[in-house]
């Protein structure tokens, strides 16, 4: 799959499943802009793709502020004429409890980076997809946004919600050459949810039908293919990658 000369955005990419999907992308040509609120780390991953033969610049930007995904937008327009592709993985848990034991604070704080952040991306991507004659953007959302689970309230609220944003705006922007697809992750053994997964990591894995805990790879490859121009016909899809789990 070769994505060379495509201009593409990848917000939160400055560790875990983002930062191995801006590698991939960059391995398969594309100009990848990396980005999360973290600008030392995002030039530390833009450094790495580059010291590798690839292409890559960072632009820190917030997506829970809507003039910052704007400014990245904008940015990537002066400097290449143009964007292409965007994957929009930033997002956050930032714990487990029943809703009535979880802090407001910890609501609206997942509710801006899951949901409004997906808003304020896809508000800044899609103008400038539209005006370049097509695009392809992927969102992250999670298992538990197509699935309850008990002391995930507030992460399936946001992720539902994301899910249904992206769907809804797939519909609108299908006549302008634009997909928009979501991709689901279950449990990935990326850095921050093995501190938060701790001992729980390994019977979580005996439940996954398919035997383990997800490796970032294995999102980055789903995004890849969604990206690309093997999902021409693909638009609106909310895609498990998941080892079956949303099953169970
Ligand atoms: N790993 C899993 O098992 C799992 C399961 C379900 C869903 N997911 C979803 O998959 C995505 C990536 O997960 P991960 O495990 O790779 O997480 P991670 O390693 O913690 O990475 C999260 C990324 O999002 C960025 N980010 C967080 N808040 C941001 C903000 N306000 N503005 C811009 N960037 C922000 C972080 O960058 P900075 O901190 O540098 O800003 C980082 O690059 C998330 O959307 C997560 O909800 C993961």
């Amino acid at each position: 799959m070769s994505f060379t000369g495509k201009v593409c955005i990848v917000a939160g990419a400055s560790r875990g499943i983002g930062r191995v999907a801006a590698e991939t992308l960059a391995r398969a040509g594309a100009h990848v802009v990396v980005s999360s609120r973290d600008a030392a780390a995002c030039e530390a991953v833009a450094a790495g793709i580059r010291q590798t033969g690839g292409q890559a610049t960072a632009v820190a930007a917030d997506v829970t502020r809507a003039s910052d995904m704007q400014t990245l937008v904008d940015r990537v327009v002066q400097r290449h004429g143009r964007l292409d592709l965007a994957f929009h993985n930033a997002g956050n848990l930032f714990g487990m409890s029943p809703l009535h034991e979880t802090a407001v604070k910890r609501f609206e704080d997942t509710i801006a980076v899951n949901l409004h952040g997906p808003f304020y991306g896809l508000h800044a991507y899609l103008p400038a997809m539209i005006k370049g004659g097509g695009g392809a953007i992927v969102v992250t959302t999670a298992g538990s946004g197509l699935r309850p689970r008990a002391s995930l309230a507030d992460t399936s609220a946001s992720k539902w919600g994301a899910n249904g944003l992206c769907q809804a705006a797939a519909l609108e922007v299908a006549k302008h050459n634009v997909r928009i697809n979501v991709v689901a992750p279950g449990f990935i053994a990326t850095e921050s949810w093995m501190a938060l997964l701790g001992a729980n990591a390994k019977p979580l894995a005996a439940r996954v039908p398919l035997g383990r805990l997800g490796e970032a790879s294995d999102v980055a490859d789903v995004v890849m293919w969604l990206l690309g121009d093997g999902a021409r016909y693909v638009t609106g899809a909310v895609i498990p990658v998941d080892g079956g789990l949303v099953l169970v």
